[in-house]
């Protein structure tokens, strides 16, 4: 009874996120996967075959950067080339996937993060946002984020 209960509390606590690795990382897919399955998040869900975006999901997809200065060198790199796409599982998945992936420039990223270890500094230094993964940021993002890149999950 107490084992039962202990596992309802533990489930409630189970969190989705959502990540793609950019195409400039793509070549390093299998690294950065098992780095994350090492990391205790559980992949549900991931694309079967890689996934090139078409310029229409990629101005979905950063929608709310439409106007920044770096907007038209991100919808460049966006499409450049495959992605994986997945669904993660874990307590507090959104937050500690920020952690693991760590911040956006990969030359200020934390040793040992998906940006510091697999993201490409010159690229990002010389405008190309070259950060190896996107990570969502909160539970309204992994919605949409999720529908944008697998529609099938439409009823989450
Ligand atoms: P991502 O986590 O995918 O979310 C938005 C992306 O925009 C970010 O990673 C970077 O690739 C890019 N980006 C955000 N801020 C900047 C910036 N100041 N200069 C260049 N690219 C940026």
């Amino acid at each position: 009874m107490v084992g039962k209960h202990l596992k309802q509390i533990y489930m409630k606590n189970k969190q989705f996120t959502f990540m793609y690795i950019k195409p400039d990382a793509f070549e390093y897919s299998e690294e950065i996967l098992a780095l994350i399955r090492k990391e205790g998040f559980e992949i549900i869900y991931i694309s079967k075959e890689p996934i090139i975006l078409t310029r229409e999901q990629a101005e979905a997809f950063y929608g709310q950067h439409k106007g920044r200065p770096f907007f038209e060198d991100l919808m460049k790199h966006t499409v450049s080339g495959p992605i994986i796409a997945a669904v993660l599982e874990k307590e507090n998945a959104i937050n500690d996937f920020r952690i693991l992936i760590g911040t956006t420039n990969p030359a200020l990223a934390e040793k040992g993060t998906i940006r510091n270890l697999y993201g490409n500094a010159d690229l990002y230094t010389k405008g190309i946002p070259a950060n190896a993964i996107h990570g969502s940021d909160s539970t309204e993002g992994v919605k949409t984020e999720i529908k944008l890149l697998f529609p099938e999950f439409e009823d989450m």
